[in-house]
């Protein structure tokens, strides 16, 4: 149906009714109900999970009917039992190596409070973080009073980043050949998503997995079970405030956008200044298009963006190459990641 179809508005039924879909998905995370039917082992009757979980039982089954229709549950109608279906058999089991279950409990803790205060970003020309949690949003990395205060704090946060990454890592990463290079810094890699990712695809490249200290201390809880098999080492740092190692490769997955502009392209400066010469810099980011029409994608991180951060922007391929270059940068390439995946990728080299 035309999106300018004034008969029957069905766009705007999707709009008004989006929001029930995410507040599902996070309630059913929350209620721990895909772990509860992956560990029975068996199709589970409502008035088990019920029992099992101490949720109230009529109110159960009716969500199930609801986790049914959004394709994350299959019913069994005649013998009224509910399973998970292969989709969140994978990616919503917390003991599921691609667990996505963090990235509801971010959207609950941090984005979901922030996009509320939308229109007030826009009235005032500023991020509505503090509003939404009392974070200010020049301090979202602060061990004090940002998002990485307490304990469970940082841990959510950083399984929040390796949920809404682990999904499209490794369609982003081979977007392309990356043979060539034999070190790589991973650079403000959170939970490690991205180096594990890396070391997968090539498992003799030397990775180093490189954050703030507080970040760092929990990279074992994401580590691979064959971990030891790869070459991957981490270096604690603040990548403003002190040295990059040198490497091949610099992979920066979804830092930029987190930081003002000016920080940003001063990050781009100093990363192109440790790279190794001929070596190359890949980024992931959702991109907007260069007339930034679209994709949608791009356009609800621009939403998003306007009401978390400050000074910040989605940019177009266009807006990056332009950053790039002015660092010095040549050979600039764009792959766009089909689908939903929250991004694509930029690649662009160091001359020799
Ligand atoms: C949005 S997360 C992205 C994490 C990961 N690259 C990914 O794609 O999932 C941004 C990361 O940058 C790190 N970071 C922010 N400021 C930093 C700084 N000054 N020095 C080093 N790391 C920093 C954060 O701790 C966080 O892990």
């Amino acid at each position: 149906m035309a999106a300018t179809n004034t008969e029957y508005p069905e766009l705007l039924y999707e709009y008004l009714n989006g929001f029930i879909k995410t507040w599902s998905l996070v309630a059913a995370v929350d209620l721990k109900i895909f772990d509860h039917l992956e560990g029975a082992g068996k199709p589970l009757k409502a008035t088990e999970v019920a029992k099992n979980l101490e949720l109230n039982a009529p109110y159960t089954k009716r969500f199930l009917d609801v986790l049914t229709a959004m394709k994350l549950v299959k019913k069994n109608s005649e013998e009224e039992t509910y399973t998970n279906e292969p989709l969140s058999s994978k990616y919503l089991v917390r003991s599921s190596p691609d667990c996505m279950a963090g990235a509801a409990v971010y959207e609950r803790t941090i984005e979901i409070p922030t996009q509320a205060w939308l229109a007030n970003a826009i009235r005032t020309g500023d991020s509505q973080l503090e509003n939404a949690i009392g974070v200010p949003a020049d301090k979202i990395f602060d061990t004090e009073i940002g998002c990485y205060k307490t304990p469970q704090e940082q841990y959510e946060f950083i399984d929040g980043q390796e949920g809404i990454a682990i999904g499209m890592t490794n369609k982003c990463l081979t977007s392309f050949d990356l043979s060539e290079f034999k070190t790589a810094v991973d650079v403000g890699g959170g939970s490690g998503v991205n180096t594990w990712a890396l070391a997968r695809l090539y498992p003799d490249m030397e990775i180093t997995h490189f954050d703030l200290p507080v970040v760092l201390q929990y990279r074992e809880k994401f580590m691979p079970k064959n971990a030891k098999q790869y070459k991957v080492k981490t270096h604690e740092g603040n990548f403003f405030e002190d040295p990059i190692p040198s490497a091949d490769l610099y992979l920066v997955s979804h830092v930029f956008h987190d930081h003002p502009v000016a920080k940003s392209v001063g990050l781009v400066k100093k990363l192109f200044g440790s790279l190794n010469p001929g070596g190359a810099i890949v980024i992931l980011e959702t991109f907007w298009n260069n007339e930034k029409t679209g994709p949608l994608k791009a356009a609800m991180d621009e939403a998003r963006f306007l009401a978390l951060l400050r000074d910040s922007y989605i940019r177009s391929p266009n807006d990056f190459s332009d950053i790039l270059k002015q660092a010095g940068f040549v050979d600039v390439q764009v792959s766009w990641v089909e689908g939903e995946a929250w991004s694509d990728t930029i690649m662009a080299r160091k001359p020799k």
